[in-house]
């Protein structure tokens, strides 16, 4: 899809801008209700903030009269994912060709890549809102359970049809959709529900109110690992891992367990109760880092590389794009400035080209130019004699 490289800059800064924004703005309420719903005594809490003192209860029970002025929190989540998908949209569908798809991992059209990324992401909402619905929902452990399996059985599957960043950004994604469809289709129908039996003076039933806390609850566990894969893509050492679905599974335990600890901390609960989390998330880290960590040495020894040869593998495999003017389609301009015009910027940039090409495959972007591992190799070999 073609569209003005300039525009789609500033599209790509704004809406990213604003994604964030939104992304802050729910979480922080997100984790200041669940937190303040922690920490109710009888009721009620006592808290401090910008020089002055909130006395906060909570009605279990509707209160007598509902008033005016009562404040909905739904528009950070709503448009915390409309601007997601925007840039969803900006970033991978209309740069499917560099951001989205792979060859090497699975030959799609920018359509076909688009339908299964949609599809994708309303499925995964489907299966676990019925997950929920299931008698499953009644066991927190074995809905908990079942849900962490269908994250990594996507990310699973993401990485067999995307690139690595087009994987990583739709289990990103996916939980994402998950997060705000549970605020939409399931928390504000049914507060909506007990307003409109309040005002129509009856008793709401409590089982509206017990649903939406179980799915607001379900959004503070995955918020934290939601970050991570958002925030992850521009690192080859996690989305150019062959087995990323791995550090998906890590990253949703051991995050999932983070926001436990740090919620449980935030309301003063006893440290003994909560120690647990500390390892368990140590474990999660040092399994992730060990996961990423590269092979000793992925190139045969006493492979000899000329600097003319490692130069000629550059020139054929990366400057359609790295350079001052790119033959590629999609690139306008040397990405991040980096250009291979001579040898010399080759060993200027020799870490980074390990990085991304030798130990990574996340260069070439999308494996366009149908780089080899062979070339990968005598690149690696030529970088370990600089
Ligand atoms: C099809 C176009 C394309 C090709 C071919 C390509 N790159 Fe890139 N490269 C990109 C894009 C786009 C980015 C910017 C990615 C981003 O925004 O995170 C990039 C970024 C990089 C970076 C910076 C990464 C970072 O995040 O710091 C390095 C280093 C790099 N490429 C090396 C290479 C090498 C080495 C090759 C050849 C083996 C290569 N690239 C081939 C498109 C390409």
């Amino acid at each position: 899809m073609a569209m003005d490289p300039f525009i789609l800059e500033w599209l790509n800064i704004l809406v990213r801008w604003g994604h964030l924004v939104a992304g802050i703005a729910w979480i922080g309420t997100s984790f200041y209700f669940v937190a303040l719903d922690l920490s109710l005594r009888d009721g009620q809490a006592w808290e401090v903030h910008g020089g002055g003192f909130y006395h906060v209860k909570k009605h279990m029970q509707a209160p007598a009269e509902l008033p005016p002025n009562l404040i909905w929190f739904k528009w950070e989540a709503y448009l915390a994912w409309i601007t997601g998908f925007l840039l969803l949209i900006i970033q991978y569908y209309v740069q499917a060709d560099l951001y989205l798809t792979d060859p090497s991992v699975m030959v799609l059209t920018t359509w076909q890549a688009i339908g299964i990324s949609v599809a994708s992401l309303l499925g995964g909402w489907i299966i676990y809102d019925q997950l929920c619905k299931s008698p499953l929902g009644k066991h927190t452990g074995w809905l908990a359970l079942s849900v962490y399996a269908l994250i990594v059985l996507a990310a699973y599957g993401f990485s067999h049809v995307f690139s690595g960043r087009g994987a990583f950004i739709h289990v990103g994604a996916f939980i994402g959709t998950m997060m705000a469809a549970n605020v939409f289709a399931v928390i504000i129908p049914n507060q909506s529900k007990i307003t409109a039996s309040l005002l129509k003076g009856e008793k709401p039933d409590p089982k509206y109110g017990m649903i939406g806390k179980q799915r607001s609850l379900h959004n503070t566990y995955l918020t934290l690992p939601v970050l991570f894969m958002m925030t992850s893509n521009h690192y080859a050492i996690i989305t150019g891992h062959p087995q990323a679905w791995a550090i998906v599974g890590l990253v949703v335990l051991g995050g999932g367990v983070a926001r436990h600890f740090l919620l449980r901390t935030e309301v003063h609960e006893d440290m003994a109760q909560i120690a647990w989390a500390i390892p368990v998330v140590a474990l999660c880290l040092v399994g992730a880092v060990m996961l990423t960590e590269p092979a000793v040495s992925n190139v045969p020894a006493g492979l000899k590389v000329t600097d003319a040869e490692a130069f000629s593998i550059v020139q054929t495999r990366c400057v359609a794009c790295h350079a001052a003017n790119p033959s590629d389609a999609s690139v306008k301009q040397a990405p991040k400035g980096i250009m291979f015009a001579s040898i010399e910027d080759m060993k200027r940039y020799a870490k980074q080209i390990e990085t991304q090409a030798v130990r990574n495959k996340a260069m070439p972007m999308g494996n366009k130019t149908g780089m080899l591992l062979e070339e990968r190799q005598k690149l690696g070999a030529w970088i370990a004699a600089q």
